[in-house]
């Protein structure tokens, strides 16, 4: 087993967290204090190169200088009204990303599950007012593999047992047909008390995993046919990640409901939103839903500048062109090295398969030896790890990554005896 080399000070941080933290997560021994742009400095000033993005919520970069001057003036200024009030900062922002994603009206809220269980409560409220759905009768759609959070109405959707074991009842009326499988969908499209197909057009937690070219058109296609909302959420997917503005561009599909969060804020704080026409956001009235710290002025203006530096430094076109240098670099590893099965994603969303065991967890060996070389990655689902840099990343920074991935898989190679 390798390790990476640890402080006493960074020892005694990570005591801290195991003695009086709650042990719901299993980080890489690896104690941050600093970050700028892709990189990020642990306690004993060693650097590293971020290739996780907070998981892909820092797209804009580590403390983006527009964002965080954002975030300064409005913490001096007003930080929190509660929507008892009106404030200065919403309407402007409200209008800003409106058009910035072309929707009739936004409903901010603070993290991705918040608006995960937003857009299924507006869902459900235009399946009874619109569709004529019997009052609590509506039925969701989710597919195998989802991951929106850990609200009970996310793991009510979950099909990892870890995000749902032992923490039941669960919400019902909720239905699961596997991902990318058209003809599973349709079936159970055909149940009119259906409101909503919720979806990732990536699925990120699932290890990146990309669906069929066409799927997101041709069951977009077959929720209009069946008169059900597209759901998409794009907390991950959203906001330049994969090499679009939103994933589901990607097919020219145009979701009924679109959640967002993670790099709305450029990872500065916790900022989600869900985006819809009239049609359904009007159906939730004056306190029928909300949030006291959703859509404060901080927030606001956070999330304004998180998007503007999107546009203004064309993040979503950085994406495309990187992910194709990654994936043919990358691709050229899969060829070479045993250990690496293969890689695939979109965008500067990327994941790399290793050739893995239950019994010798070599995903995770390679993210100890990737953090030794200086550079930051997390396994997914065991054997696959996911590699998404912030998009600011230069193509020089991004081949110096691959180089990383190639070492590590070297010396991964020569541990395991294939080498
Ligand atoms: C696709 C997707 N939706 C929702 C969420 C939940 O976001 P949060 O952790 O901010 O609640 C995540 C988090 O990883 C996600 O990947």
């Amino acid at each position: 087993m390798s390790q990476t080399a640890t402080s006493a000070a960074a020892a005694e941080l990570m005591e801290l967290e195991l003695r009086y933290g709650a042990h719901n997560y299993h980080p890489l021994p690896v104690v941050l204090a600093k970050g700028e742009g892709i990189y990020l400095w642990d306690v004993d000033g060693k650097r590293y190169m971020d290739f996780l993005s907070a998981y892909s919520a820092v797209n804009q970069g580590h403390c983006h200088p527009h964002i965080v001057g954002a975030l300064v003036e409005q913490a001096k200024t007003l930080t929190l009204t509660s929507r008892a009030f009106h404030n200065d900062a919403l309407g402007p922002y409200e209008r800003f990303a409106t058009e910035f994603f072309g929707y009739d009206k936004l409903l901010p809220m603070n993290t991705g599950v918040e608006g995960g269980e937003t857009a299924v409560k507006l869902a459900r409220r235009w399946g009874y007012r619109k569709k004529g759905i019997p009052n609590n009768q509506a039925r969701v759609i989710f597919a195998e593999g989802n991951f929106w959070g850990r609200t009970l109405a996310a793991i009510s959707s979950s099909t990892d047992p870890s995000s749902h074991d032992q923490f039941g009842p669960f919400m019902p009326n909720f239905d699961v047909v596997p991902y990318d499988n058209l003809e599973a969908l349709e079936h159970a499209l055909q149940d009119p008390n259906v409101c909503a197909f919720m979806v990732e057009p990536i699925q990120g937690e699932a290890g990146v995993v990309v669906p069929t070219e066409g799927y997101l058109a041709k069951a977009y296609a077959l929720c209009k046919q069946y008169n059900v909302l597209f759901v998409a959420d794009e907390v991950q997917t959203g906001i330049a990640r994969t090499g679009k503005l939103i994933c589901c561009e990607h097919e020219n599909v145009r979701p009924d409901i679109l959640i967002l969060g993670k790099a709305l804020s450029g990872g500065v704080m916790p900022v989600s939103a869900v985006l819809a026409d009239d049609e359904v956001m009007m159906c939730i009235g004056p306190g029928e839903h909300g949030s006291t710290f959703g859509g404060n002025p901080l927030a606001c203006k956070v999330a304004q500048a998180a998007l503007e530096v999107v546009r203004d430094e064309n993040l979503a076109e950085r994406a495309e062109e990187l992910g194709e240098v990654f994936r043919s670099a990358v691709g050229e590893l899969v060829d070479k090295h045993e250990l690496a099965a293969k890689v695939r994603g979109r965008g500067l969303l990327n994941a790399v398969v290793i050739n893995d065991t239950a019994t010798s967890p070599t995903a995770w060996e390679i993210c100890l030896k990737l953090a030794e070389l200086g550079l930051l990655a997390k396994p997914t689902h065991g054997n696959i790890i996911r590699f998404a840099p912030p998009l600011i990343i230069s193509e020089e920074e991004l081949l110096e990554g691959v180089a990383k991935i190639d070492k590590a898989l070297t010396m991964q190679a020569k541990e395991n005896g294939l080498l």
